[in-house]
């Protein structure tokens, strides 16, 4: 397993890409397999996760041709054969369980595993089938798959989604464009990554009415076309780097090919801090200020603080002057990082969904475990802002999120080397 060797103390001075956007490519790749043509979808980046999905693609028998060095990927869908989707990779990446929508909603059946939980507990998904179930798809459940079978057209009804859930949105909508007569989804996700599938779905051709808003209405169509789209830039890779530039004393980094309106009101807390934000079209530059302040934190649903950026945040606090605390209302035990960080110096510890500290606590190179995707690149921005040297182990969860992390922040200034392991 690669680990990186983080040299620390160096301002981060320079300009900084940002890539497509994970979450938000997903979803589409996925709708790809609902048109009667090929999809091509410019701006994927080069991730793990990407690498994943087109394999289970694959295994269903979708045609997928990823041209990396154009970060394009196109899918052509009509040779789907086989309607299933095995544990084997979808335990590798749970969005592969948005299979079970794409599949049920273009071939009226689907067999797909349960995902497994992840680094920081169980991420259910009895929201997915009881949504489905709600439409009028029936979900039976046997040694771990899930089994779905659909009419060619379904009553549909309606469905609230307590808590409202990302995932479910996105398989629901997969499920129902081409099935339900009509369908409510009430309490839906308006993240951007569920606003550009929308999008996406109507261009191929879908009937959807109130997307960006909470109450979304999928009417039956009868066909959907491949389309031409472009995924959007990745405003969870976009905060991360932001708050690099704000926790790393005299860094001063400009961003390019950011959408800022996917960061609600971040770039405003961010300036709470200290540090000078500004944001000039797809262009933020930021400044990290003489002394960082306590600016304290609670992740929400969109447009609230993404709990993708939580533990980006509370590393940054770490070297804040002044006492603060984040609070977690969307994943309540997303704290794996906080152990880690302690061992650089990091003085903070967790009271239930809220990890409270104090600064400005110094920080010191140690070894540290990179423990899910998040948590990992939070410990990356603590190595660079530690005096002397860090190891961070197990970098590959870092590489399902994160293209090319250390050809974007070496050329800015910091001192990572991988270890290929
Ligand atoms: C998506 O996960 C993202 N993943 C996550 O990003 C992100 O943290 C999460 O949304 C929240 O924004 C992708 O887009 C691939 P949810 P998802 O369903 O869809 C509960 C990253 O780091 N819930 O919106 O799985 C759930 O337990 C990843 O890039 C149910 O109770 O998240 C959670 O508390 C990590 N039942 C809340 O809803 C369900 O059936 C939100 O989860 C589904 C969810």
């Amino acid at each position: 397993m690669d680990k990186f060797i983080i040299e620390g103390g160096t301002p981060l001075v320079g300009t900084i890409a940002i890539s497509g956007s994970k979450n938000a490519a997903l979803p589409i790749i996925a709708a790809a397999l609902l048109g009667d043509s090929e999809t091509t979808i410019h701006n994927i980046p080069r991730l793990q996760d990407i690498y994943t999905f087109n394999n289970v693609l694959r295994v269903v028998g979708a045609k997928v041709d990823f041209k990396e060095e154009e970060n394009t990927v196109s899918i052509d869908p009509t040779s789907v054969s086989y309607l299933e989707a095995p544990y084997d990779l979808v335990r590798k990446m749970r969005a592969s369980f948005y299979m079970l929508g794409a599949l049920v909603g273009k071939h009226g059946e689907a067999k797909v595993s349960l995902p497994g939980g992840c680094a920081w507990g169980p991420r259910p998904v009895d929201l997915h089938l009881k949504g489905m179930e709600a439409m009028g798809i029936n979900i039976q459940l046997e040694k771990g798959y899930v089994i779905a079978k659909a009419d060619e057209t379904l009553k549909g009804g309606n469905f609230t989604l307590e808590p409202s859930s990302v995932g479910a949105t996105v398989n629901l909508l997969l499920a129902s464009v081409l099935k339900a007569e009509k369908f409510v989804i009430k309490n839906a996700a308006k993240e951007p990554d569920v606003v550009q599938l929308c999008n996406v779905l109507v261009k191929m051709g879908a009937d959807i009415e109130g997307i960006g808003t909470s109450k979304l209405t999928i009417r039956k169509v009868e066909a959907l076309n491949g389309v031409k789209i472009s995924n959007d830039p990745d405003r969870i890779e976009l905060g991360t780097y932001m708050v690099a530039g704000a926790m790393i004393p005299g860094s001063d980094l400009t961003l390019t090919g950011c959408n800022p309106e996917h960061l609600g009101n971040f770039p405003e807390l961010l300036r709470k801090t200290g540090t000078k934000v500004d944001v000039n079209g797809t262009v933020i530059k930021v400044k990290a200020p003489e002394k960082l302040k306590p600016v304290s934190i609670k992740t929400d649903i969109y447009p609230g603080f993404p709990t993708d950026l939580q533990a980006q945040w509370a590393t940054m606090l770490t070297q804040a002057e002044g006492d603060s605390k984040v609070t977690d209302t969307v994943y309540f035990d997303r704290f794996s990082y906080v152990p880690e960080l302690v061992r650089l110096g990091a003085h903070m510890h967790n009271e239930k969904n809220t990890v409270h500290i104090k600064g400005k606590a110094p920080l010191t190179g140690a070894s540290v475990m990179s423990t899910d995707l998040r948590a990992s690149v939070s410990l990356v921005l603590a190595a660079m802002a530690a005096e002397n040297t860090s190891e961070v182990l197990r970098v590959y969860h870092l590489d399902r999120g994160y293209e090319s992390l250390e050809n974007k922040l070496n050329p800015v200034g910091a001192k990572i080397s991988r270890v290929v392991g």
